[in-house]
């Protein structure tokens, strides 16, 4: 039975084309593909009745508006255990003191178990219909992971972790091991039978693999075609210390490696030099920006705009526990936070603090309209599923949320009851993003079926 969805409708086509319908609709097939988009479902209607003999309405309320799902470009599913606990350490001690730790936790698959059925539910209730997870070293406990995924109905990218030096004894494996795993999880991954949930090539960063697991797991994504993630130029100690080791910058040390793809996402960038830009260009490959962790690590700004400019597929990742929340829409608020700041830094003039010089480069910040794009469309194309999911063309999956603004903590008291209706829209929308939270998203769908 076709449905359709009848109400106000908001998504996004482009970084700048952000479409809204006051009173629009979307169908949706049996297998959860959408058949059209539009802004007179009676018209589309009356064409199609001989087509479709039964269309299920589901009409919104007027506080309602139905948006393409949250995309998480980059998340450690075992690190929510932890999450909001040592965050007063930079990247590497943090790693050290808490991190290797936890994961190597993973290696019990019963904590496994318990932890990532949370993990799924709680970015579910976040609205977060797309997840590209990172595991831990353990293969069978991140199949746990991806089982989990494919059992709430969440879309996923999976990834088993690789590390072979550079990590403490209790958290390490040999480069076969490594690989040997590796192999493994993708063809266990292929017995689930699924589109929903896909591995992908996860070697954790440069500076915990050596130059020839790097080669090995290249060649891997290579020959099966697999999607891959990682982290880049995250804090400069890494980054220094990555380039002592590969003697070459940083996007170049996994670029040897055959690891920059149209189908690689990475963490981060944050002090990516222009030349190590134009490689990943080149290359096709993506960022995920995680603006919650880059603050909480200390990391730095990352200046999305100058990789949007150079052509550069960005999307947003909240990346727990580095990060300190689990909902994307926290990410839009973060990624806004650090796009204005930059702002400031480049701008604002203090005489006589001898710290902030205004720059003669034009800056603007993204606005909420960029920030919902990298939240939805921007994250599918940066993870290279934007042909399946993103928005409401036609011909992709349904991947959506019904958010409800008369829901706590918004109150919304229609204080513009005379706007105009495209006004009154946009107005909802702002309300969800700047003061909405998980309470307001009251359904969420992935490829038309309901998971909240
Ligand atoms: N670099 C290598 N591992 C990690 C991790 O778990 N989190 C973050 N933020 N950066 C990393
Ligand atoms: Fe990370």
């Amino acid at each position: 039975m076709v449905k359709a969805f009848i109400g106000q409708i908001v998504h996004t086509k482009s970084l700048n084309d952000f479409e809204i319908f006051t009173n629009g609709f979307v169908a949706v097939d049996e297998n959860g593909t959408i058949i059209d988009t539009g802004s007179n479902f009676q018209l589309w209607q009356s064409k199609n009745i001989a087509k479709f003999t039964e269309i299920k309405e589901i009409h919104l309320k007027e506080e309602q508006f139905l948006m393409p799902g949250l995309v998480d470009c980059h998340i450690h599913a075992p690190q929510v255990a932890q999450i909001g606990l040592g965050l007063d350490m930079p990247l590497l001690d943090w790693l050290n003191t808490y991190t290797f730790p936890l994961e190597a936790k993973f290696a019990d698959q019963n904590f496994a178990a318990r932890v990532y059925k949370k993990v799924v539910e709680s970015t579910i209730k976040c609205g977060t219909t797309l997840a590209s997870y990172f595991g831990t070293n353990n293969k069978d406990s991140t199949l746990i992971l991806a089982r989990e995924a494919c059992r709430q109905g969440q879309r996923a990218l999976v990834g088993k972790v690789c590390s072979n030096c550079n990590s403490p004894d209790f958290y390490v494996e040999t480069t076969e091991e490594s690989v040997f795993a590796t192999m493994d999880f993708v063809n266990d991954m292929k017995k689930l039978n699924t589109d929903l949930v896909q591995p992908t090539i996860t070697p954790r960063f440069a500076l915990s693999c050596t130059k020839e697991l790097l080669a090995q797991l290249g060649e891997i994504a290579k020959e099966y075609n697999l999607h891959i993630q990682s982290h880049i130029s995250e804090s400069i100690s890494e980054v220094e210390f990555v380039k002592s080791i590969f003697s070459s910058s940083y996007a170049e040390a996994y670029d040897a490696a055959g690891l920059l793809t149209e189908k690689t996402i990475m963490a981060h960038a944050v002090h990516l030099e222009d030349d190590e830009i134009e490689l990943l260009k080149k290359r096709g490959t993506s960022v995920a920006h995680c603006p919650a962790s880059n603050t909480m690590l200390s990391s730095g700004f990352c200046d999305v705009l100058r990789l949007i400019k150079k052509g550069v597929k960005v999307g947003l990742g909240t990346d727990v526990s580095g990060g300190n929340s689990v909902s994307i829409q926290d990410a839009i608020l973060r990624a806004l936070d650090v796009s204005h700041h930059l702002e400031f830094v480049k701008k604002q003039d203090i005489k006589g603090s001898g710290t902030l010089k205004p720059s003669q480069d034009e800056y603007a910040p993204i606005n909420y309209k960029q920030a919902i794009f990298l939240a939805t469309l921007g994250g599918a194309q940066a993870l290279a599923v934007d042909h399946i999911t993103g928005n409401f063309i036609k011909g992709k999956e349904f991947d959506a949320l019904i958010i409800d603004t008369s829901i706590h903590p918004l109150h919304n008291f229609d204080a513009n009851s005379t706007a105009a209706a495209e006004h009154k829209l946009l107005e909802l929308v702002q309300k969800f993003i700047y003061v909405g939270d998980d309470r307001n998203i009251v359904n969420v769908f992935v490829a038309g079926k309901k998971i909240k």
